[in-house]
């Protein structure tokens, strides 16, 4: 059986986003050159796409390229611009089929010529599709968009009293798309290396062992069984959020999940 029939349809995150790490050692591991790890990971990328479609996600974040990713040795980073380039173009028929609409955050300005004019493709394809949101974080970093945020509200002409936490989410590139309930990151490291600060304030954080090309279905469905394990409580009792009445409490126990 698999682990996405015992997952509660009821209480999927609308928004899973994911650090895709560990291409390099599962390359290695094998006696081949990192970019044989990237090209490897593309399939990751699909059955990844696969399970949060069926999981009913609606919203599928993937850090494929940081702005640190830019101090990498020229020929992996090339390398990485041209998969990325090809697999647009190669998964495009694809992403349609499956009514998945592409979209892309970072410096993406930055990027070379080609993948910009192949994103923009990708994503006009696909503006009219509704099942998943597959995003791309491409040469993004959360210091990065949050500078620019703190940039854009100060050209804005807003004065000091007029900025809520609202005001900084609608300047950050995220602004279209709801914050992450759950963030996965494989290959065993244990950090966030500068990705979405702002919008995992609440997340709940995942880390497998697993490196990225080894990456399929049934992992996807081991993390959200366990993100459903979990209790979020942002910062209240865990009897308020199971409702259970506290005494001297005169607060109404609010449900958050
Ligand atoms: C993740 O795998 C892919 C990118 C960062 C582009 P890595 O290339 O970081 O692989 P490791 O962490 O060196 O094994
Ligand atoms: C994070 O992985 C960036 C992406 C997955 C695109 P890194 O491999 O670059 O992160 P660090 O250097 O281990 O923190
Ligand atoms: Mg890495």
């Amino acid at each position: 059986m698999s682990l996405l029939d015992q997952i509660d349809k009821n209480r999927i995150p609308s928004h899973v986003a994911v650090i895709m790490d560990g291409n390099g050692r599962w390359a290695k591991s094998q006696g081949k050159e990192r970019i044989f790890g990237h090209a490897n990971g593309v399939e990751s990328v699909r059955s990844c796409l696969k399970a949060a479609t069926k999981a009913g996600v609606q919203y599928l974040t993937l850090y494929a390229f940081s702005t640190e990713n830019w101090n990498r040795p020229k020929e992996e980073v090339d390398a990485l611009m041209n998969l990325l380039v090809d697999t647009i173009i190669g998964e495009l028929d694809e992403l349609n089929k499956n009514e998945v609409r592409l979209h892309a955050i970072g410096d993406i300005q930055s990027l070379p010529d080609h993948c910009q004019t192949e994103l923009a493709r990708g994503m006009m394809a696909t503006s009219q599709n509704n099942t998943i949101n597959l995003i791309l974080a491409l040469s993004y970093s959360a210091r990065w968009e949050i500078l620019n945020a703190v940039k854009s509200i100060v050209a804005s002409g807003l004065s000091a009293d007029g900025i809520t936490a609202d005001t900084i989410s609608q300047h950050l590139t995220t602004k279209s798309f709801p914050d992450p309930e759950l963030l996965i990151r494989t290959s065993g490291e244990h950090r966030i290396s500068n990705f979405l600060l702002w919008q995992i304030a609440y997340a709940e954080l995942y880390f497998t062992d697993t490196l990225w090309p080894d990456f399929r279905e049934e992992d996807f469905y081991a993390a959200l069984l366990n993100y459903q394990s979990r209790e979020r409580r942002f910062g209240k009792t865990s009897d308020q959020i199971q409702n259970i009445p506290v005494e001297g409490d005169s607060n109404q126990p609010l449900r958050l999940v």
